[in-house]
């Protein structure tokens, strides 16, 4: 494969809009699709804004962020993504519909376009099992928020080439990110610390009885989180850490990856964190 110079984002939700972001201010075109197209215009305004946030900050010009916004298509028509030279996954994180998008990619892509998932928790090496061309499919992990957390994980499977990590590796650096590279182990570097460290702080506000306000406080303020843990997942989505927790806990056992009841019971009472409105803390 020579260049990559077009990229491909399938799920245009937090990460895959963050992502979306980074590849067009980076300057790859880039087309993002979404199950509708309603869905994919809302998503194309929320990174035109953000775009322009920067520009008020002065962050970037006026005519770059003119630019990059033009780079970004939207489209409800996967076959649209045929001509991309990398396709970054960043749909619903369950095994399933992750493999059978795969499968469908590779119906779709030429052969030498390289397929990557933004998958946190899931294996790799299972995604890419659904293809017949394994050596083109890596993890590429990225961070919530993506365009202001600096890592991408760039994940080597079991049948992963050489050249397919180096290709995602260079993507990873052209986007302006560390790039720390891994193997298909659960969890991956990040979350196989922060999931576990994260139910732990979830289970200490009810041995310690403090509120999730004091918690984050004490988090800040005692160990220099720039964020407090009830913060943190109500950003990265209570249905999203209770998804990575079980995925890790299925494969190592740890008790600490299990996700404890309290947010089993917020998942299952429709308290997701800053999506739905109400997680932790409530959100206008
Ligand atoms: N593009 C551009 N700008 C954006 C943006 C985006 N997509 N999203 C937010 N911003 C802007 C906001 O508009 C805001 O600017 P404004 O207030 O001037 O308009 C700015 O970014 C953020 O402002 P803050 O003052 O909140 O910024 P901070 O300096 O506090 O940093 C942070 C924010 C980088 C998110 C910091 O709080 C942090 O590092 N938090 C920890 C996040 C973290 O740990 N993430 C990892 C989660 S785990 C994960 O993702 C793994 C997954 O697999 C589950």
């Amino acid at each position: 494969m020579s260049e990559i110079r077009s990229i491909g984002v399938i799920g245009l939700g937090a990460m895959g809009a963050g992502i979306a972001q980074l590849a067009v201010e980076a300057g790859y075109d880039t087309i993002g699709r979404e199950v509708s197209v309603d869905l994919g215009e809302a998503a194309a305004g929320r990174i035109g804004g953000f775009l322009t946030r920067k520009v008020e900050k002065g962050q970037l010009e006026q005519a770059d962020r003119d630019a990059a916004v033009a780079r970004l298509r939207v489209t409800d028509d996967l076959s649209d993504l045929a001509g991309c030279d990398l396709v970054v996954e960043a749909i619903v994180e369950a095994l399933e519909p992750k493999q059978e998008l795969f499968a469908e990619l590779e119906r779709l892509c030429r052969p030498d376009a390289i397929l990557a998932t933004n998958t946190s928790a899931l294996s790799v090496t299972e995604i890419a099992a659904a293809t017949t061309r394994p050596e083109r499919v890596v993890g590429m992990h990225f961070f919530n928020p993506a365009p202001l957390m600096p890592l991408v994980e760039v994940v080597q499977a079991e049948l992963t080439s050489p050249e397919t990590v180096d290709a995602a590796a260079a993507v990873g650096e052209k986007l302006g990110k560390v790039v720390v590279r891994c193997f298909d182990t659960p969890g991956f570097v990040v979350n196989r610390v922060l999931i576990p460290l994260l139910n732990d702080c979830i289970r200490v506000l009810d041995e310690a009885r403090v509120t999730p306000e004091a918690l984050d406080a004490a988090m800040r303020n005692g160990a220099g989180w720039p964020m407090g843990p009830c913060t943190l997942v109500d950003l990265v989505g209570i249905d999203v850490h209770v998804h990575a927790s079980e995925a890790l806990y299925e494969k190592l056992r740890e008790p600490r990856m299990a996700p404890p009841p309290r947010i089993l019971a917020m998942k299952n009472a429709g308290l997701l964190g800053r999506k739905s409105g109400r997680g932790f803390y409530s959100y206008d």
